[in-house]
Formats: C-alpha cells, structure tokens, sequence
C-alpha cells in the first residue's frame, strides 16, 4: 500500500508524504503550453488521454507522493443535466439551474456522461508507480449549491438568494447526496485509492445551519466512504474554529487545514486524525527563504503526529515550479 494510504490508516506514522492541491494547473508551462491548444476546459477534463497526461505531468517533474485526478467539482452537476461554462476569468458557472433535469438525473447517463473520467482514472493508475496513491475527489453539497445557485458575489454570499428556500435546498442536497455516492464508488472502481471533499466555501456558512449545510452532508459522503473502504480526506476550508466541531462530527481518516487555521491550534484541538496542508499558497510567492523556512515550520510542529504536507489551498498561478522542487526536496530530507 502507498505511503498516504498508511499514513491515512495510521499504519505508519514516521512519514510525511506531500501532494499539492491544483498540483495540476497554471503554474505549469507544460499545462498551459496543453491548455493553449484545448480551449475549452470541460472537454479537456473528458478526454481520458489528455485528462492523465495533464495528472501525471506535476509526477513527471518532482517526486510526489501522490497524483490528483484532472477533473472538476462541477463536473458532477454537469452530468446532472446541467450547463456548466468555465470561463477563463472569474470562474466556472452554471447557467440557469435547471431544477426539474436536475431532479430527473438518470444513473445510467450519468455514469456515461462521466466514463471518460473513470477511464482517465484507469489508464493514470496504470501509469503510476504502485507506491503512489491516485486522488480523486468530489465537492460537498454546500459549495456545489454556491454554483448551482450563482451565490457568490465579490467573495461574499448572496443571502437573498437563499431566502425561503429551505426545501428546495434539502431535495437538491438529497440528490446530490445520492449522485456524489456514485461518482465516488465510479472513481474507486477505475482504481483511485483515495476520496478528498472539497467544501472549498464552508467558511460562507452561518453558525447555526453548519450542521445542516456543512456537517451532516460531510458526514454522509465520509460514512460511505468509509463503509466501503476508501479512505478520505474533507476540506471545509473557512471554518475557523469551528474544524475542531467538523472533526469530532464528520470523522474523515484526514483533515486538510486552511491557511487560516494556526498549526500549533490545529495539533492541540484536532486530535486522533492525520492532518493535512496549512501554509500559505502565497508565501510560495516571496522570497525562497522565507518559504522554505515556513515548510520546516511546518514539519517540525507536526513531527510527532501523522501529517501529509500540502498547502492550505490550490498552487496559485504565479508559482515558480523550481520552488515546488526545493520544497519537495526538503520534506525528502527532512526524514
Ligand atoms: O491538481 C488538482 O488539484 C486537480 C484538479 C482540480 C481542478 N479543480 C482543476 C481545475 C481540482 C481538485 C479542482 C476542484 C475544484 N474546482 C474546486 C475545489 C478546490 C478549490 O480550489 O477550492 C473548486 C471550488 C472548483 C471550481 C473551479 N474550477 C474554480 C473556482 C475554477 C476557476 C479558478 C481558477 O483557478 O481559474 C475552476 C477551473 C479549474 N479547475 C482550473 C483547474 C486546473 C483552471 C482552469 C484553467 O486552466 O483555466
């Protein structure tokens, strides 16, 4: 089994594997040098021979612990009969949610309407070392509602758009409850190792509907992963405090932290769980020093717990890839 599995699993806690989230991405030349010739973002993640040469080529450079599959979360209410558009700035949308096709999904279609997906999970797990564990992943029902509904404005929720929609809120989080189950058992099938959740907006939440937009959504998908053995890791980036809440509720085998989240608080309140990422994308901007000195910041607060270095959110753009190198090297060094 890969070293993430076992760090995971706790089986092993002397080790520190390092993946990165958008380790695949516009930081890249090899990426975008690909993207410049494929314009449109949605099929290039429904090409099975393009999406795993896009996977492999963060493997190709440095020595990573693990790949992560080039997808999206919006390609799950894609398949639910929904028009996505990626635009090149400002973000995917959806474009008129569509509440009656979205109820009507079909199993069967879904599963065809993905199957460029889990062949593209397929042949990338051919491809990677046996040692490797291949990520794949899906977006909690809340920050996929922050599409559906188009509830972001400026970084901000647009309350009023959720206004007395208590049960239509519900009936789309039941089927997507249902939906993300499928999708998840798909990609373990095609041969990924590993689910992470993404609930990158749970920090948009108010306090008193956490548990019912944030918490038990979480918990459902973990308890099906679980049940089926595939170990998972939830990122409900934004929540401050409250992680030590989502912790002692939703129970993944791995937390991912937010770059928000101080790591020595971390360690003492998120107790019994392998922990994963915390620092800051943008210090891979400065100075190499300083970046590199906030890694060993990193290592050594978490020496004695089981921990999977990553950052607290995406590469960003602007990455120089040599310093992902420096860093990966380092953590190498480190043991
Ligand atoms: O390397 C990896 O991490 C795997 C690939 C991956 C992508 N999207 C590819 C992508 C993963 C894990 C995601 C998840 C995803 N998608 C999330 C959760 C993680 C997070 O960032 O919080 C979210 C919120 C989305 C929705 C999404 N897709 C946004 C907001 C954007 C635009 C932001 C941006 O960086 O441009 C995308 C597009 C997207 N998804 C890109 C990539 C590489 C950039 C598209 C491009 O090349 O133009």
């Amino acid at each position: 089994m890969s070293k993430i599995n076992n760090c995971l699993t706790g089986l092993d806690n002397s080790c520190i594997p390092v993946w990165f989230m958008r380790q695949a991405g516009r930081y890249l030349p090899e990426f975008r040098d690909l993207r410049q010739r494929n314009q449109d973002f949605l099929k290039l993640c429904l090409n099975s021979d393009l999406a795993t040469e896009i996977t492999l080529q963060p493997l190709n450079r440095f020595n990573l612990d693990a790949a992560i599959i080039f997808s999206d979360i919006l390609i799950v209410p894609y398949a639910m009969n929904q028009q996505i558009e990626f635009r090149r700035y400002g973000g995917p949308i959806v474009k008129e949610f569509n509440i009656n096709s979205f109820l009507k999904v079909n199993k069967k279609e879904f599963y065809k309407k993905l199957e460029q997906v889990y062949l593209a999970i397929k042949k990338t797990r051919k491809k990677l070392d046996k040692h490797k564990s291949l990520i794949a992943f899906v977006g909690a029902p809340w920050t996929l509602l922050i599409y559906l509904f188009n509830l972001k404005k400026d970084g901000q929720l647009n309350e009023k758009l959720l206004e007395g929609k208590e049960d239509e809120i519900q009936k789309i989080f039941l089927k997507l409850d249902e939906f993300l189950k499928h999708h998840i058992i798909a990609q373990k099938d095609a041969g990924a190792d590993i689910i992470q959740i993404f609930d990158s907006w749970a920090g948009l939440i108010e306090k008193k509907k956490l548990e019912n937009y944030c918490y038990n959504p979480n918990k459902s998908l973990v308890e099906f992963c679980k049940k089926k053995g595939i170990p998972v890791i939830c990122f409900p980036k934004g929540l401050k405090e409250n992680y030590k809440s989502f912790v002692d509720i939703v129970k993944p085998n791995c937390i991912s932290i937010d770059h928000e989240i101080d790591p020595e608080w971390a360690k003492k309140n998120l107790k019994n769980i392998c922990i994963q990422g915390g620092m800051d994308p943008h210090l891979l901007l400065k100075d190499e020093k300083e970046a590199l000195g906030e890694v060993d910041r990193y290592l050594n607060i978490f020496k004695n717990n089981s921990y999977i270095f990553n950052l607290g959110h995406g590469i960003l753009p602007q990455t120089n890839p040599d310093l992902i190198k420096r860093i990966v090297s380092k953590i190498r060094e480190n043991k």
